[in-house]
C-alpha cells in the first residue's frame, strides 16, 4: 500500500500539494484526476520519493516506510509523466539496462517489450522512434520489476487504441495480483475504465474522493431520457413531475433527466396517459460534465443537457 499522511510540497512559498491524505490499498487502482498544475506530478514524485515534502510524509508497504528511503523504495515502481531515454540506445538495450538495474529476472525483458509491441523496432536507436513509441517503452520500463506498488503518471497520454487496450489489460492483471496502483490521467476514460476509486485534485488539495460505485450513480443521475410522444397533454409534464422533478419538454422533444431507476415510473405514466411513445433514446451522464463539476467549473444541480435542449420560448415546461 501507500499512504500520504498530510503531504504538503512548496516550492518557494506556493504549495503545489496541500495537505493530501490518501491510502491506496493493495489490489486498488486509484486515479489522481485534475486540472493542469493542480499537484498530480508533485504528489507523485513525493510517492516515489523523488522530492522530500516540505511537511507531512509518504509511507510505503506495511508497517509503511518513509519514500525517502531507498530500501522503502524497492517496492515501488514509478513512470515518470515525461519519460525520455538516451537518444542512441535501442528499445531493447534500454528495457536490458532497466531490467539488470532493477535485478529483475532475464524472461522479463521479452515479456515487456512484447506488451511493448514496438512493431520490430525493438532493435531500432530510440532517438528514432515516435512520441507514443517512446511512451510504451516507458510503459514497459515501469512493468519490469515485480514491484507491489505502481505509480504512472499519465500512462496513456500519447498511446493509440491498441496501446491502450494493452495498458487496460496489464493493469488489470497487476491488480488482480494484488498490485497498488496509483495513477494520473487526463483521459477520464481511463480512470472510468480502470480506477477503483478517484481522487480530485484542485489546486493542490483534495477536493473529493469518489469510488466507482459513487461516479457510477452520480453519472446516473446525470442521465437524460428523451421521448418524441404522438401528442402533448397540457396536463403531461405536472403529473410526470411527480416521478421525475426535472422533466421537460425540449422542441418536439419530452426529456426526463434523472436515474436509471427512475425511468420507469415515468414510462408506466406516459402509458397510463395514453399517449403513443415513438422514439425513445437515453443518454448517460457525461464524464466531463461530471468532472467539471467536481472540480468546481460548473453548476452541481445543472442536469447534464445538450447545448440548446432547453425548452423553446414560449413552450409549457
Ligand atoms: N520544481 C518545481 N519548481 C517550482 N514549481 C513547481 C515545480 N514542480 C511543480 N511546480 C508547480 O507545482 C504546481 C503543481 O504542478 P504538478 O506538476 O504537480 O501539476 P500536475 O497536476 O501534474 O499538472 P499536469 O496535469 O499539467 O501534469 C504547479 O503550479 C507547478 O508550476
Ligand atoms: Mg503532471
Amino acid at each position: 500500500m501507500i499512504a500520504f499522511a498530510s503531504l504538503t510540497k512548496r516550492f518557494g512559498g506556493r504549495a503545489a500539494v496541500e495537505g493530501l491524505s490518501l491510502e491506496v490499498l493493495p489490489g486498488e487502482a486509484v486515479a489522481l484526476i485534475g486540472p493542469n498544475g493542480s499537484g498530480k506530478t508533485t504528489s507523485l514524485k513525493a510517492g516515489a520519493g523523488l522530492i522530500r515534502p516540505s511537511a507531512g510524509m509518504v509511507l510505503l508497504g506495511r508497517p509503511g516506510r518513509p519514500a525517502s528511503d531507498p530500501e522503502a523504495r524497492r517496492a515501488l515502481s514509478y513512470l515518470p509523466q515525461r519519460v525520455s531515454f538516451p537518444d542512441s540506445l535501442t528499445g531493447s538495450e534500454v528495457v536490458e539496462f532497466y531490467r539488470r538495474l532493477r535485478d529483475a529476472p532475464a524472461g522479463r525483458a521479452a515479456e515487456v517489450l512484447g506488451f511493448a509491441s514496438l512493431n520490430g523496432a525493438g532493435g531500432r536507436a530510440v532517438g528514432t522512434y515516435s512520441g507514443g513509441m517512446v511512451q510504451r517503452l516507458g510503459l514497459a520500463v515501469a512493468m519490469l520489476p515485480d514491484a507491489p506498488i505502481l505509480l504512472l503518471d499519465e500512462p496513456t497520454a500519447a498511446l493509440d487504441p491498441d496501446g491502450l487496450c494493452a495498458f487496460y489489460g496489464l493493469v488489470q492483471r497487476r491488480k488482480q495480483q494484488g498490485k497498488t496502483i496509483l495513477f494520473t490521467s487526463h483521459q477520464l476514460g481511463d480512470a472510468e475504465r480502470l480506477a477503483d476509486r478517484f481522487a480530485v485534485l484542485v489546486e493542490g488539495r483534495l477536493v473529493a474522493l469518489l469510488s466507482a460505485a459513487d461516479m457510477a450513480a452520480r453519472l446516473s443521475d446525470r442521465g437524460v431520457m428523451r421521448l418524441r410522444l404522438d401528442r402533448r397533454p397540457p396536463d403531461l409534464i405536472d403529473s410526470l413531475r411527480a416521478v421525475a422533478p426535472r422533466a421537460v419538454w425540449a422542441g418536439d422533444e419530452l426529456l426526463v433527466p434523472g436515474p436509471t431507476a427512475a425511468r420507469p415510473a415515468a414510462l408506466d405514466l406516459l402509458r397510463a396517459a395514453g399517449v403513443v411513445i415513438r422514439a425513445l433514446t437515453v443518454e448517460e451522464g457525461r464524464l466531463d460534465l461530471l468532472y467539471r463539476e467536481l472540480v468546481g467549473g460548473s453548476r452541481p444541480d445543472a442536469p447534464d443537457l445538450p447545448e440548446g435542449a432547453g425548452p423553446p420560448p414560449g413552450a409549457r415546461s
